[in-house]
């Protein structure tokens, strides 16, 4: 029989999810079955009992249900603790298994497709969500010498910063209070770009060469993405990379082989400007 997979979101029609999932497969030589499946704001966990009982095996969870997604789970990986927050369901056992690989899938794409190490900068990490939350652990595991968290709540960005641990060097605020100086990695992980909206950030918050990294992926060039260019950002990037990047770790979790990544990063890149 054919091993069922999905990716669940809402909105999800522009995933790429099943794309990347089913060239995984090829490459691997089995025989699954990957989909997109819009769930109803609040009918996530019904959608995963439902996809459960029809024998799926495994799901990719995006926005807006990566908090929901956790607290589902019966069992998660220590990194998904220290998350909070979710983006791959194991469902071929007894229990639900949950792990969070938006992290390492970023982390990967930073600094080994784009040279850049990540250790020693100044990160400018906008919004406090779900996406926020998988990424706080492993961008402080790679010791910048500050990481600023800034959101519209800016209380949400207080709580993830304090998840950190208070000897981090890690604070959180609004983006009133961000303070001055420039930062060589700003990760928009906001879903502001979804509407075509920008997060109010000063121009002069990007260092002369650093990194723009919107986590949304094909929209183009997204407001933050503009303003990070005419502010003189030295490489601005969209997350397909960190897409391909957690999927492969994902398809690794689920079937046991780690596919590769260059090739489907390189496929399905579109220029930005
Ligand atoms: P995700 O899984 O993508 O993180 P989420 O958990 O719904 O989705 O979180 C969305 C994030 O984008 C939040 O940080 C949200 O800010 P609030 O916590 O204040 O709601 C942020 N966000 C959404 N729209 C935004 C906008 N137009 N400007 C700035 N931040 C925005």
């Amino acid at each position: 029989m054919t091993d069922r997979y999905a990716v669940m979101g809402n909105p999800i029609r522009h995933s790429m999810s099943p794309e990347i999932h089913r060239a995984f497969a090829r490459e691997a030589g089995d025989d699954i079955e990957y989909t997109a499946i819009e769930c109803p704001r609040d009918g996530f966990t019904d959608a995963v009992r439902t996809f459960r009982e029809a024998g799926g095996r495994g799901l990719n969870v995006t926005a807006p249900f990566k908090l929901e997604a956790f607290r589902l789970a019966e069992r998660r990986s220590e990194r998904a603790e220290i998350a909070g927050s979710v983006n791959t369901l194991r469902l071929d056992g007894p229990m639900v298994l949950a792990d969070n690989f938006d992290g390492v899938g970023l982390i990967r794409d930073i600094q080994v497709n784009l040279g850049y190490p990540i250790g020693g900068t100044r990160i400018l990490l906008l919004g406090a969500g779900g996406a926020a939350h998988g990424l706080l652990q492993p961008l402080v595991d790679q010791r910048p010498t500050e990481l600023v968290i800034a959101n519209r709540s800016p209380e949400r960005a207080r709580d993830l910063a304090k998840l950190a641990g208070r000897e981090k060097p890690v604070r959180g605020g609004g983006y009133d209070e961000i303070g001055d100086g420039t930062f060589e990695l700003v990760i928009n992980a906001t879903s502001a770009s979804m509407e075509g909206a920008l997060p109010p950030l000063a121009a002069t918050s990007f260092a002369n060469g650093g990194i723009a990294y919107e986590l949304a992926y094909g929209l183009g060039e997204t407001p933050f993405l503009a303003l990070a260019r005419s502010a003189g950002a030295g490489r601005i990037v969209d997350g397909v990379g960190m897409l391909v990047e957690q999927a492969a770790e994902a398809f690794a979790w689920w079937r046991g082989y780690r596919p590769g990544t260059r090739a489907m990063i390189q496929t399905l890149t579109i220029p930005l400007v």
